[in-house]
């Protein structure tokens, strides 16, 4: 197989082109043949050394597309060929022509009408949404959600999942004015530049605030939260750490918490094909679509160039 690998941590540079031996699938998983593989944020930070789980040379890639390959010892809800797409793996991989994957975190798109590279763009950062919506933030119907970086490739999943669980009303902002077009485009009933956040929001209090850029903008966020209202810290795209008061979450009556899927789902893999099946339902409505621009898998340095200079809208995908 054609593997794109990090050989030291570093710039876009540091990819490249490898031949290495097919990988095998171990008890309860399946290997894919990758039709495409999502490029998201974390792999600029695992490119980097930022998450100190991986010295180089490793594959990343987190989430992938593609046909079964092989069938591990005890998978029998798989035939050969199946189209699929992965939810976020902890074993990475994804940047390559075959991957490993759990059969529990893989999704089949049988009898689902939906372009591959929207599946992966979409789907596991969907079921990530809707996780994070259910399970931590507790999402209630009639309650309001607002979402920072809003156009982002995990933010831009979350106001439909949130209306189809009830939420009454999505409020994003986004870094510049570059990007109000695009996030008008989504699910969004309005959308702010985070420069005039807090004050453009006026007296409005929000129930559930997802925040995956993290720094200031979750500080000046618990001053728009409703009384037992839900900060739900599920990235990090600023860098930047945020001065969370502990006098002040007891004074507001409000909660901080945090969600990281890939954890969340090797700890509960039987979670993810619900969250998956109703994430499903709503990709092949056609609501889940975000502007998606496709590359040869041979140039990933370019679309790590391209998340490296915020260049991008909504999501690159790699075509193997
Ligand atoms: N919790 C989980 O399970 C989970 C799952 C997936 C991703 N993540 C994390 O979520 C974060 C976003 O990932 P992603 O793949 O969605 O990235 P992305 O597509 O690059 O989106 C990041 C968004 O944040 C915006 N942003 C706002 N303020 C920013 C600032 N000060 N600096 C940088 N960006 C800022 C960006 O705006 P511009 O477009 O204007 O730059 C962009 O829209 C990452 O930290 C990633 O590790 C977490």
């Amino acid at each position: 197989m054609k593997a794109m690998v990090i050989t030291k941590f570093g710039g876009p540079e540091v990819f490249s082109e490898v031949e290495m031996p097919d990988p095998h699938p171990g008890p309860g998983q399946v290997s894919i043949n990758v039709t495409h593989s999502s490029v998201g944020l974390v792999d600029a930070f695992f490119r980097r050394g930022m998450i100190p789980m991986l010295q180089p040379p490793f594959v990343t890639g987190l989430e992938v597309a593609g046909t079964v390959r092989e069938l591990g010892e005890g998978v029998t809800d798989f035939r050969i060929g199946e189209s699929v797409v992965t939810l976020s793996l902890m074993s990475l991989g994804g940047y390559a022509t075959v991957t490993i994957a759990d059969a529990l975190l893989t999704i089949s798109l049988d009898g689902v009408i939906v372009d591959p590279a929207q599946a992966v763009a979409a789907l596991p950062n969907a079921v990530t949404a809707y996780l994070a919506l259910t399970q931590i933030a507790h999402l209630q119907k009639g309650e309001s959600v607002l979402i920072h970086g809003a156009i982002g490739g995990l933010a831009s999943m979350f106001p439909v999942v949130a209306r189809s669980l009830g939420a009454s009303r999505v409020v994003g902002t986004v870094r510049t004015a570059a990007k109000l077009d695009a996030a008008r485009e989504l699910a969004y009933d309005d959308v702010f530049v985070a420069d005039d956040f807090p004050a453009v929001v006026g007296d409005e209090r929000f129930n559930v605030v997802i925040d995956p850029v993290g720094g200031d903008i979750l500080t000046a966020s618990f001053g728009v939260m409703a009384p037992l209202g839900r900060a739900l810290l599920v990235g990090n795209a600023s860098e930047k750490e945020a001065s969370i008061g502990s006098n002040m979450l007891w004074g507001k009556s409000i909660a901080v918490l945090g969600f990281s899927v890939g954890p969340y789902l090797q700890a509960n893999p039987s979670a993810g094909r619900p969250a998956a099946k109703a994430v499903l339902k709503i990709l092949a409505e056609g609501k889940l679509e975000l502007p998606v621009t496709t590359l040869p898998l041979a140039d990933v340095a370019e679309a790590h160039r391209r998340m490296d200079a915020k260049e991008v809208t909504g999501r690159i995908v790699l075509k193997s």
